[in-house]
């Protein structure tokens, strides 16, 4: 039997007071380090008395409690999150970025004739955009270097969200989207047209690719280790100040020597680590490790 929408007793959406946005600020920045500000506030009330009216919940603080206590509670954490971060996003969003790693790319294969692979991790990849990006201009530096078939890449691309995942994964865009963002030559050499409407990542790209929710906040289960490349941009810009370096700083641990770690433009100030080196440049905010 399909339920009827919610009716909100009294006829009209419970309201969300101080002390209701107090807690659910701290929830939301407990469980995935997102400040909601004063300024958002109003957001923030529309998309959860969205969900609670989608599950047929009247009042903010039995959906609060449902979501520390209840039986589902991590699912509706994980439905909730979706709803609650920013996953714009676009290919080649910061064109100085990719050109750093096509440069250092192109410095580590010349330097080392033993090395054979760069592995990289793009960090709140959201929809795919950004990793399917780094893996076009590492590809492309690979190729023009004629090195042959036993170098390549590996990128692994991580995010919070579930929806955003699984578009990242399926790899289909917009057409506008493609046109737009991605040069003819690209298009054909990287996507399949599907449709009038749609471009799918070919599986040359594709199979370089490989997805998984990580929460940042949990950066320690995290596998991955030795990165030559780890992209982290636009989403400490949500986080607070000294969570930002905590995250930059575990990050760091997990390049190799000589790797680097590029973050989004002033996303990052007033930080230093020891095993780190600034990148000079005032284009990109990237930094080496260089020791142990
Ligand atoms: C604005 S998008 C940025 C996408 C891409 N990096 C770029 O620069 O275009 C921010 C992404 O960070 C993700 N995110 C937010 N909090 C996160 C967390 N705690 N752990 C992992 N990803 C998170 C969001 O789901 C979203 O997809």
């Amino acid at each position: 039997m399909v339920k009827s929408p919610l009716q909100w007793k009294h006829s009209h959406p419970p309201e969300m007071d101080d002390e209701q946005f107090s807690l659910w600020q701290t929830a939301i920045e407990v469980r995935t380090g997102m400040q909601i500000p004063e300024q958002r506030r109003t957001f923030l009330k529309t998309s959860i008395r969205t969900r609670m009216k989608e599950i047929h919940c009247d009042s903010f603080q039995s959906y609060y409690e449902q979501l520390q206590t209840g039986p589902s509670s991590e699912q509706e954490w994980t439905i909730l999150t979706d709803r609650l971060t920013v996953q714009e996003t676009h290919f080649f969003r910061h064109q100085p970025s990719f050109d750093l790693a096509k440069e250092k790319t192109k410095e580590w294969f010349t330097k080392d004739p033993n090395k054979k692979s760069v592995q990289a991790w793009s960090v709140g990849c959201s929809t795919g955009e950004e990793p399917y990006s780094l893996g076009i201009t590492l590809d492309e530096q690979i190729h023009s270097m004629h090195l042959g078939n036993d170098h390549y890449f590996g990128i692994t691309a991580t995010d919070i969200s579930m929806p955003a995942l699984n578009k990242a994964q399926a790899g289909i865009y917009k057409e506008k989207k493609i046109t737009r963002q991605i040069s003819e030559a690209r298009q054909k050499k990287y996507f399949d047209q599907q449709n009038d409407h749609n471009f799918q990542v070919k599986p040359l790209l594709k199979e370089r690719v490989c997805f998984a929710r990580i929460n940042v906040l949990d950066l320690s289960a995290s596998p991955l280790n030795d990165l030559d490349i780890i992209f982290c941009q636009n989403m400490l810009i949500y986080f607070s100040r000294w969570r930002r370096r905590e995250i930059v700083n575990h990050l760091a641990s997990r390049l190799q020597v000589g790797g680097i770690i590029i973050l989004g433009l002033g996303e990052v100030m007033d930080w230093a680590n020891p095993k780190l080196e600034r990148v000079p440049s005032d284009k990109v905010l990237a930094f080496m490790r260089h020791c142990h």
